[in-house]
């Protein structure tokens, strides 16, 4: 089997998403198959480059999921999950190569711990990882591989075990952060020092896959491409197992708003986000907290006086991307005790009432009274506002 080479420019970042796999590994976040589709469907849409539909042989719903995902696939690459064993990766062909671009990735733990597992010596694993390889590479010309816990596996072993994968075949090597323990700096570093040192380094995709457990994923999956990975791996809302995966939605937000200091292309179509953020929120059951980053309730929202008086003159005194480049139809300022005058006017015109400025300060007091007894107030309650004013004066 050949490989197709790689013509995207040098400044394209891949996008990878395991939404339907580590993110259905979070606890109670299980979906079911239409679900699934449809999620993949809307990643499709998006052009995210690789999605990452499930682990085969974890179930006959799983195996299920992936050979429909890779049959309806119109774009992405579909990739599934296999441990370093034949069963596993044969398993994974047999979903995934319906696709019309189909990929395996199988992984192993390399860390200290992780080898104590399966109680292999660094020799036993290092076959493993060659025979593996080779087999899913026999299979599939487009196999990435992982060490697991790579940021907690010793330097030289690291280095030896990613240099046997490449020369077994591996197209992608993907560095997990497995438990979220790495820093930005080091991120980087790890990654540059890999593509430095390792023979054959410079010929195949290196890939970063972060946890949060630090709430450092994000910085961690940028810094990572500063030190040269070219596929980010991230889930959307960040869903994934303990404090999660990497934002699909803040990686590409970061590469698009800071592109001055960070200048690498996606091919996501951002104004997509919101949509397949709710979508996913719902069939999770994972509500998204409101101050979240990009996707939350709140993140184009303004309560305070001096905000929202700032956002009716310049929306960029508070804002530094558009909300409609995400999918919102724009900025809300909603009302409460710490909004303004200038807001509330705002509103009531909007709501068709034009007011004379003592008009306005009446309603203003009787509506400041509202908000201290209410989170926030809405056009019903204005409304009653503006009715009650006229019927007083
Ligand atoms: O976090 C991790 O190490 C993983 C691997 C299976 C890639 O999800
Ligand atoms: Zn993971």
């Amino acid at each position: 089997m050949t490989t197709t080479p790689d013509t995207r420019p040098e400044n394209r970042v891949l996008i990878f998403d395991t939404t339907l796999r580590d993110g259905e590994q979070s606890p109670g976040a299980t979906m079911t198959h239409a679900e699934k589709l449809e999620i993949a469907d809307l990643l499709d849409e998006m052009s995210v480059d690789i999605i990452e539909a499930g682990f085969p042989i974890a179930s006959e719903g799983d195996f299920k999921a992936v050979s429909e995902i890779a049959k309806q696939s119109r774009n992405a690459t579909i990739c599934g999950l296999a441990r370093a064993n034949y069963k596993d990766i044969d398993r994974c062909w047999e979903a995934v190569k319906h696709a019309r671009s189909p990929r395996i990735h199988t992984f192993i733990g390399t860390s200290p711990l992780h080898r104590a597992i399966p109680n292999l010596t660094q020799d036993e694993m290092a076959q493993r990882i060659h025979d593996t390889v080779t087999h899913a590479r026999n299979l599939c010309d487009n196999v990435q591989w992982s060490p697991m816990d790579a940021t907690r596996t010793e330097w030289d072993y690291l280095a030896r075990v990613v240099e046997i994968a490449i020369k077994a075949g591996a197209t992608t090597i993907n560095i997990p952060d497995t438990v979220g323990y790495t820093a930005p700096v080091e991120s980087a570093d790890l990654i540059r020092r890999l593509i430095a040192e390792v023979p054959g380094a410079d010929e195949i995709i290196f890939a970063t896959h972060c946890h949060n457990d630090l709430g450092m994923a994000t910085a961690n999956s940028l810094a990572a491409v500063e030190g040269g990975a070219r596929q980010i791996e991230c889930t959307i809302n960040g869903l994934g197992e303990r404090a999660g995966n990497t934002a699909l939605e803040e990686v590409v937000m970061a590469l698009k708003v800071r592109h001055d200091i960070m200048p690498w292309d996606t091919g996501v179509d951002t104004r997509k986000i919101m949509n397949i953020s709710r979508r996913v929120a719902t069939v999770s059951g994972f509500p998204v907290q409101f101050n979240k980053a990009i996707v939350g309730k709140n993140a184009f929202a303004h309560e305070s006086g001096i905000h929202q008086d700032g956002m009716l003159k310049n929306a960029e005194t508070f804002e530094i991307m558009r909300p409609e480049d995400v999918g919102l139809a724009g900025t809300s300022l909603p009302l409460g005790k710490h909004s303004g005058r200038a807001a509330l006017r705002s509103k009531l015109k909007a709501l068709g009432f034009e007011m004379a400025d003592n008009q306005l300060n009446d309603t203003f007091v009787r509506f400041k009274d509202l908000a201290d007894r209410k989170k926030e107030v809405y056009d019903d309650d204005l409304i009653a506002l503006v009715r009650q004013n006229e019927a007083v004066s």
